[in-house]
């Protein structure tokens, strides 16, 4: 993850990645191109498997503009393991996904704590 850190300070790429040990959740805000190479970046690396784009919209504002990426270990993930095996992520209102990091978000400590 420093790397990751890293390559996210260079791109001015902020985010939060919410880990589960069935599930990463990442959301990644920053200028569209830097966020799409990025995605790319995270999607050709194979320690991922099954990796889906759930969300991707245009924001004016960050959620995590101190973040170059907030750690959460689960404490506000909302689905059980049996509704994400059984696909919940892909059937529910986006809105439910970007309420989840909004959570996460407000739940944010100083970033000196990250
Ligand atoms: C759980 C996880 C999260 C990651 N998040 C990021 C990220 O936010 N930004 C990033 O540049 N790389 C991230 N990476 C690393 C990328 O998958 C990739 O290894 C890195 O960007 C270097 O890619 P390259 O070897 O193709 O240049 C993450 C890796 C893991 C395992």
């Amino acid at each position: 993850m420093i790397d990751a850190r890293r390559c996210n300070t260079r791109d001015g790429i902020t985010g939060a990645l919410v880990c589960r040990h069935d599930l990463y959740l990442q959301l990644l805000e920053g200028p569209s191109e830097q966020v799409s190479a990025a995605y790319m970046r995270i999607s050709r690396d194979d320690r991922h498997a099954g990796i889906n784009k759930l969300v991707s919209r245009q924001v004016t504002n960050r959620m995590f503009e101190d973040w170059a990426m907030l750690h959460d270990p689960a404490k506000s993930l909302i689905w059980t393991q049996d509704e994400i095996s059984e696909g919940i992520l892909g059937r529910i209102p986006q809105t439910e996904i970007v309420g989840m990091f909004e959570s996460v978000a407000k739940n944010a400590g100083p970033e000196h704590s990250r």
